[in-house]
């Protein structure tokens, strides 16, 4: 039994250690004394109990998936589930999406504080000249078969970059930290423009100095000549998108970059993992399952039978794009991507696609719902995305290349905000339910 020292009165009061440190009293059974832990005050959100001491006591915690685990400590990113809140560096993420540019929301990640006019200036100079990528790695990219998952090629050419950005490199030295962070930020859009490209069967375009991040990024996915014409409405929009995307605290892939950060290891092939890690449906892949669940689903006369089928335990079927491991409300980042989707469908005249029509019907439905009331469950960032995209002319399989692409200065961010100070390797524990120990069997006896 766990007490963080209220509400026990008829205990002594000495709920401060030495240090005036606020304590938590663990009892356990065969321990004749409580277990005294920490607990540590944060700015924002929940308090946590140090638990780093209970080894010494020959007994570890157990959290599957670390629904009630903080990994690190970090000065990031903020999400308040329950009030819908996500905060980057302590601006709100409706506030930077609305006045705002991803760029600027990468230096904010990477530096704690918005930049000036110069600093700005310096730092889309600086990424507009690390856009380009070698002839070696444009050459990789032929290799890989036409339906080659793009997902799969963005975590290969992400460990090339490792492989080529490796001799010389001291992560111990901040400007190699930082320009490693410049670096990524600046070549992941050549990279998916580069994937793109290979499955159309187009060759590799270079970067165009006289264009911002994401008209840049539309131009070399896209363009088919030098007269490709770029509509500054889809430009912002995919700068809003990449915005929505950058970084949202300890979630499985920054996660993921972390822990293989931690070993040391290179920070190019740390964030490769991130990308492994992303590609999955429960996480990075979500938005693609949604426009794949969609078209399952058909016609918004089948939602109610889809919806029934979500609630059944026995079934697979989940919506996706609905529900979050932390937001029990809604994700604040759904709510602007769903304004961002209006736009663009609204630019380019498909306001009435069949698919947004579904997905709204499906989240009325779901919303009035009691199971996904009962649970919590809102849409989140990539219930809407995937048909943004879709209307953007991306294909499905490269819906989280997109969300890769924006993702990158979040990732990024965090391994440098875990390399700049001391950090321990990440070792988790295990409870073991294995065999106890037992002899070996000589063949012939068996
Ligand atoms: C992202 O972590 C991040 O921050 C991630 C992310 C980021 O920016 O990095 O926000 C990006 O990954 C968003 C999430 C994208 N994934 C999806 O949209 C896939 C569909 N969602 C679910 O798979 C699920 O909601 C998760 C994985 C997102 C969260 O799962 P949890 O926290 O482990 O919750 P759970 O699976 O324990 O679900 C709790 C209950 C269960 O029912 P009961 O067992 O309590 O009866 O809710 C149900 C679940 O069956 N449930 C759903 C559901 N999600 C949860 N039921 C139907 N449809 C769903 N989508």
């Amino acid at each position: 039994m766990a007490d963080t020292g209220e509400g026990m009165g008829d205990e002594s009061d000495d709920t401060t250690g030495a240090d005036g440190t606020r304590l938590a009293r663990l009892y356990v059974n065969g321990i004749d004394r409580p277990i005294e832990l920490p607990i540590l005050t944060p700015s924002l959100g929940q308090e946590v109990i140090d638990i780093g001491s209970l080894t010494n006591q020959g007994i570890f915690t157990y959290d599957p998936g670390f629904v009630s685990t903080a990994a690190c400590d970090s000065n990031i990113t903020y999400i308040d589930g329950d009030a819908g809140t996500l905060l980057h560096r302590g601006y709100p993420i409706e506030q930077l999406a609305e006045q705002s540019d991803f760029l600027e929301l990468c230096y904010l990640l990477l530096h704690g504080v918005l930049p000036s006019a110069d600093e700005k200036a310096v730092f889309e100079a600086t990424v507009t000249r690390e856009r380009g990528v070698t002839e070696g790695i444009q050459a990789m990219v032929g290799q890989f078969s036409r339906g080659a998952h793009p997902m799969g090629i963005m975590t290969a050419l992400t460990g090339a970059l490792a492989a080529e950005n490796h001799e010389g490199l001291d992560i111990t030295e901040e400007a190699h930290r930082l320009k490693t962070a410049e670096r990524l930020i600046a070549k992941m859009p050549t990279l998916a423009a580069l994937t793109y490209r290979h499955g159309q069967g187009k060759p590799y375009l270079p970067p165009r100095d006289d264009l911002n991040y994401a008209e840049n990024f539309l131009y070399t996915t896209f363009a088919g000549d030098e007269n490709y014409e770029i509509n500054p409405v889809i430009a912002h929009a995919m700068d809003r998108i990449f915005m929505l995307h950058a970084d949202h605290e300890q979630n499985a892939s920054t996660s993921t970059v972390r822990l293989a950060g931690s070993t040391g290891t290179n920070p190019y092939s740390a964030i490769a993992a991130g990308i492994a890690a992303l590609w999955g449906p429960s996480h990075g892949g979500a938005n693609e399952a949604v426009l794949n669940m969609l078209a399952e689903i058909g016609s918004v006369d089948n939602i109610d039978a889809f919806v029934e089928k979500a609630k059944d335990k026995d079934d697979p079927f989940r919506i996706m794009g609905f529900g979050h491991r932390v937001y029990k409300n809604y994700d604040p980042r759904a709510k602007v991507m769903q304004q961002t989707c209006h736009e663009v469908l609204a630019e380019l005249g498909v306001d009435r696609d069949p698919m947004l029509q579904m997905a709204q019907r499906l989240e009325k439905i779901a919303l009035e719902d009691e199971y996904f009331i009962e649970r919590r469950l809102y849409p989140n960032v990539d219930f809407y995305s995937g048909i943004t995209l879709k209307a953007v002319g991306i294909p499905t399989e490269m819906f989280t290349v997109i969300f890769t692409t924006g993702r990158t200065p979040g990732w990024i961010a965090h391994w440098r905000e875990m390399v700049s100070e001391p950090y321990k390797i990440g070792r988790p524990r295990q409870l073991y339910r294995g065999r106890t120990a037992r002899d070996y069997v000589p063949l012939d006896q068996r």
